[in-house]
């Protein structure tokens, strides 16, 4: 039987899972069999693949100066809280409730960053109010720390949708807002948790598993070292409580730290 598409339910459905780019169904080249020339694009597709790609890479980079720029401007905290509830450069905005900053004690000698809040977060406002939240205050807990203790935030101050992995773009776009943040908390020590923060800050591609658990350095634009230690993101343990014991070595690795001079 033959479906009909409500071409409406249809772009908001694309909305939602964060479509934010057209591109054809498939790549047109034209092969030349029996030949040993390079493949050439069919002529019907010269002007319009090379303008999707250029579009999106040239929005990012437009979005990151602009983000860059006014992170600069901001003299205090508070105003650069005010200047992402109001940055427009990250669709991700559209679709989520809340602008989710960082939160918690502003001279903490710990800041701990995730990755982009969740359902609840987006709700109420606040970083790690879910369950991952919830793991996450037992486990400061386990070594002595209560929440108001550290500051705490994440590498996007909105939930991607369906809490899909944030997109290089978007982490690159957010990016400046993090790097802001931690120039004006200057931690003693910043706890990465998962992959997308530890990658972000630390700058490669590792897999948390390889970066977890050592100290290694996060340095500010003036080139100041801040102490970093990756772990798994509490998200992770709930689905792998066997990971739990490592976690807790990292999390008495940082109480250490904490004691030094
Ligand atoms: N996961 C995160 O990375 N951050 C939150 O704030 C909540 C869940």
């Amino acid at each position: 039987m033959e479906q009909k598409i409500n071409i409406v339910e249809l772009l908001e459905w694309y909305k939602i899972v964060g479509v934010d780019e057209i591109c054809g169904a498939a790549p047109e080249l034209t092969i030349q069999q029996s030949t040993n020339k390079a493949p050439e694009l069919s002529s019907s597709m010269q002007p319009s693949v090379r303008p999707a790609i250029t579009t999106l890479a040239q929005t990012t980079t437009t979005a990151c100066k602009n983000a860059r720029e006014l992170c600069e401007k901001a003299t205090t905290l508070e105003e650069l809280k005010e200047i992402v509830n109001s940055f427009e450069g990250c669709a991700l905005k559209f679709n989520a409730k809340s602008t989710v900053f960082g939160a918690g004690n502003t001279k903490a000698a710990v800041m701990i960053i995730g990755e982009a809040p969740g359902a609840d977060e987006d709700r109420l406002g606040i970083p790690f109010v879910g369950r991952s939240g919830h793991l996450l205050d037992k486990m400061l807990l386990a070594v002595g720390l209560k929440r108001e203790d550290v500051y705490i935030t994440n590498v996007l101050p909105w939930r991607p949708p369906g809490n899909r992995t944030p997109t290089d773009a978007e982490v690159a776009v957010c990016l400046p807002f993090l790097k802001r943040q931690i120039e004006f908390i200057k931690p003693k020590v910043i706890l990465l948790l998962g992959g997308s923060a530890a990658n972000a800050l630390l700058d490669n591609t590792d897999s948390i598993s390889r970066l977890r658990g050592r100290w290694l350095e996060y340095f500010m634009s003036d080139k100041t070292p801040i102490a970093a230690l990756a772990s798994f993101h509490p998200a992770y343990l709930l689905r792998n409580s066997a990971q739990k014991a490592k976690s807790w070595s990292d999390f008495l690795r940082l109480l250490k730290k904490l004691k030094e001079n």
